[in-house]
């Protein structure tokens, strides 16, 4: 489903550049779910920024099902994204003067769903989530974990085909955290491709496999 060839990405200018993907060249099967590990520094967030389509590449080749993604601004990442590609980050990110329902809804602005499909689809996905009895609260009468299951709601309403998720549980106590990776296993198993970055074994044993980077 994906690959990057020959990847590079560095920061900064010509007296101060750090690189930070050197050469990377990654497969990703449909189905998989997988754990990036690394210290950090190590490129982890830039990695998944390039999946997004939120960075870009200096160099080297990313091809999603086949075809080779070409993205330079926001506008093109953001075409690319729509459809097709949900990101979860550790903060949860959510609008606080947004509902639960309201919140789950940003994450079909770019779609191209009709008014009815897009109340059909937060129905589900609050369904799914077990949140429909929070659809009208704000985020700030929320626990750590209802915050979470909202950003992934917001993240698959639009049902991607690649979930992207940056350190989802690095800010849960490990009661809730165990939940939170039970709802990514069962999205995996209906058929989604997941990457997530963690610094946790437990994610990372319940992963198929574990991509390490190493710090440059
Ligand atoms: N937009 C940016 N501008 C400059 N440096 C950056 C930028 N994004 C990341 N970096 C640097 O790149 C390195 C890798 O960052 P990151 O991908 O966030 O690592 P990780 O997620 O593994 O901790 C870090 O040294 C970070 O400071
Ligand atoms: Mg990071």
């Amino acid at each position: 489903m994906i690959e990057l060839k020959n990847i590079c990405k560095s920061f900064g200018n010509k007296d101060n550049r750090i690189t930070v993907l050197d050469d990377l060249s990654i497969c990703i099967d449909k189905g998989e779910m997988i754990a990036v590990m690394g210290k950090s520094g190590s490129g982890k967030t830039t990695l998944l920024n390039i999946l997004a389509g939120i960075d870009f590449p200096d160099s080297g080749e990313y091809v999603f099902d086949g075809e080779i993604v070409k993205l330079n601004n926001a506008a093109s990442g953001i075409r690319f994204r729509r459809n097709r590609i949900g990101v979860i980050v550790q903060h949860f990110a959510l609008i606080n003067d947004l509902t639960v329902s309201e919140n789950i809804e940003v994450g079909l602005y770019e779609s191209d769903y009709t008014s009815g499909q897009k109340r059909k689809a937060i129905k589900d996905t609050l369904k799914d989530l077990g949140i429909e009895d929070l659809k009208d609260k704000y985020p700030s009468k929320l626990s750590g974990g209802e915050k979470q299951r909202v950003a992934i709601g917001r993240a698959i309403v639009g049902r991607p085909k690649l979930l992207l998720c940056d350190e989802p549980t690095g800010a849960l106590d490990s009661e809730t955290e165990k939940e939170i990776l039970k709802i990514f296993k069962r999205l995996n198993q209906m058929g989604a491709t997941i990457v997530i970055v963690t610094h946790d074994k437990d994610v990372a044993d319940i992963c198929n496999r574990t991509i390490v980077l190493e710090k440059h």
